[in-house]
């Protein structure tokens, strides 16, 4: 039997095990897929076992995206670039490492019909997620990627990833099309980002990469000013999906069901 896990720290929480046990029944695979907290010191001894087929694959989640790194026989190039690595799988006897967050957040993007061509984007954070949505933009070709982060130093550390990616302060609100919401605040249904953002308009895209709670303070105050909205689900089970392919070869069905069973 094959066997699947997500890594993290702290790991209690994420649902990823529920969505991938899902598609390996109803695509009758002999699989598990589980979810194992770990530390830093165990990530080489974790990846030697995927090296001896012991196993079949990983998913890695905060805050060992980057750190799995050093330990891998390869990334591809969506991993390089973002420092980021979410899958892990063995090719030939290379353990590989891939990013499905960036392509999860465009397909994210599709469903929801939203067109970012020539788009001002403005990202708030600058945290772990934030290349990847900086990697998907410039494939969408928008027009400008604006970051502002709390801490403004790791804004500007992330200038070399585009020639279209600007920083601004913490508290300063430019003209945009849409914003994201990629700090973790509104992971706590009660706390609220401390920026004004009630003269932003309306008919503008507030997107969260939080989907537990469905409806973070940001997304629900830009709901009322009249703006269109979206969690992060669909971007989380489109990374999940696009891992299930790489692992299964299978692509897996994203239907009702599967939406429901994040809805906990
Ligand atoms: P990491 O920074 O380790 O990659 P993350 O969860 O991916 O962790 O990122 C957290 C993001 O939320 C960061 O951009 C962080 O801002 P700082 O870089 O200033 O720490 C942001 N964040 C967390 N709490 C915040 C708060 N109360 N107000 C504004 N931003 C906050």
């Amino acid at each position: 039997m094959k066997n699947y896990l997500v890594i993290g720290n702290p790991i209690l929480h994420s649902l990823s095990p529920e969505l991938h046990n899902y598609w390996i029944k109803k695509n009758n695979i002999n699989a598990f897929y589980e979810k194992q907290e770990l530390n830093k010191d165990d990530l080489k001894d974790l990846i030697l076992k995927i090296k001896l087929g012991k196993i079949s694959g990983v998913n890695v989640t905060v805050p060992f995206k980057k750190d799995v790194i050093p330990y891998l026989d390869k990334l591809t190039l969506e991993s390089e670039y973002t420092q980021s690595v979410n899958t892990i799988y063995l090719n030939g006897d290379k353990v590989t490492g891939h990013n499905t967050d960036i392509n999860g957040f465009e397909l994210a993007m599709k469903d929801m019909n939203f067109d970012l061509f020539d788009k001002k984007i403005l990202i708030l954070g600058a945290g772990g997620v934030v290349p990847s949505i900086i990697y998907a933009l410039n494939k969408i070709k928008v027009h400008k990627i604006i970051l502002s982060n709390r801490t403004k130093k790791k804004a500007e550390n992330l200038l070399h990833l585009s020639n279209k990616v600007e920083v601004t302060d913490w508290g300063i609100i430019p003209d945009f099309d849409m914003i994201i919401n990629a700090t973790s605040v509104g992971l706590n249904d009660k706390d609220a980002l401390d920026l004004d953002l009630s003269k932003v308009g309306k008919d503008k895209l507030f997107y969260d990469v939080i989907y537990n709670p469905k409806e973070t303070i940001f997304l629900k105050n830009a709901k009322k000013s009249g703006n269109k909205i979206e969690n992060g689900k669909r971007m989380f089970i489109h990374q999940a999906a696009i891992s299930f392919k790489i692992w299964h070869n299978i692509e897996p069905e994203i239907n009702e069901e599967v939406i429901k069973l994040l809805d906990k």
